[in-house]
């Protein structure tokens, strides 16, 4: 299967290859490089450096993995299920002040690109996934007040797609799609095309 993104121009190399799976082949992952998943985490911008994010990470047959599984949501079960580990990705939602950092998901998000990208160079793929239930997640996990459930991110090598069921292998063996650069960035106002591609 091509999944490899095809650009307009050319990109580095783990941007065109990373794409999320919908099935995980039955082969376990290496504690290195999920160690180097995390450290590539700890590396991300976040808003005043406070690093707003925390992991709570499970490996298929534990119990931490059997929690975070029963906060998705059914159609989320049947491919996560097949994922060597599942991480949940919790956000701190105040600032040393303990006042709101209402930007803390933008921060959780820069730190889940920055993992994805070191999976894709070390030959992992991750689904990310918020279709989950965040008070589930918060009960089962035990998180502190404060704290949010934002994602779950299902962790392996990719798999064939024909053990999923039907509805499920159609997406997993569709092209790729994108919208067109020109209808997303904009010059002067909102909508007026940069007309710079
Ligand atoms: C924040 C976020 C939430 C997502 N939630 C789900 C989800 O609940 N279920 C699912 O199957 N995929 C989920 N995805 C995966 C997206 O569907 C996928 O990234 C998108 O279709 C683009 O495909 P690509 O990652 O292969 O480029 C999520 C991705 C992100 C970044």
């Amino acid at each position: 299967m091509d999944k490899e993104a095809k650009t307009n121009v050319d990109i580095h190399p783990i941007l065109k290859q990373r794409w999320s799976p919908l099935a995980f082949a039955d082969k376990p992952v290496e504690k290195e490089k999920i160690q180097r998943m995390f450290e590539a985490a700890r590396w991300a911008p976040s808003n005043n450096n406070l690093q707003p994010w925390r992991f709570v990470i499970g490996f298929k047959g534990d119990e931490t993995y059997n929690k975070i599984l029963s906060t998705l949501i059914d159609v989320n079960v049947e491919w996560a299920k097949t994922a060597p580990a599942l991480i949940c990705i919790v956000g701190k939602k105040v600032n040393h002040k303990g006042d709101p950092n209402k930007v803390y998901p933008f921060d959780l998000g820069h730190a889940a690109a920055q993992m994805a990208f070191q999976a894709t160079a070390d030959g992992f793929n991750v689904r990310q996934c918020v279709g989950f239930v965040p008070r589930k997640a918060f009960d089962a996990l035990g998180l502190p007040d404060l704290y949010a459930a934002v994602s779950i991110m299902a962790i392996g090598y990719p798999g064939d797609p024909e053990t999923l069921s039907n509805p499920l292998k159609k997406i997993a063996k569709a092209e790729r799609v994108r919208n067109n650069i020109e209808d997303v960035v904009y010059t002067g106002k909102f909508g007026q095309k940069a007309n710079i591609f």
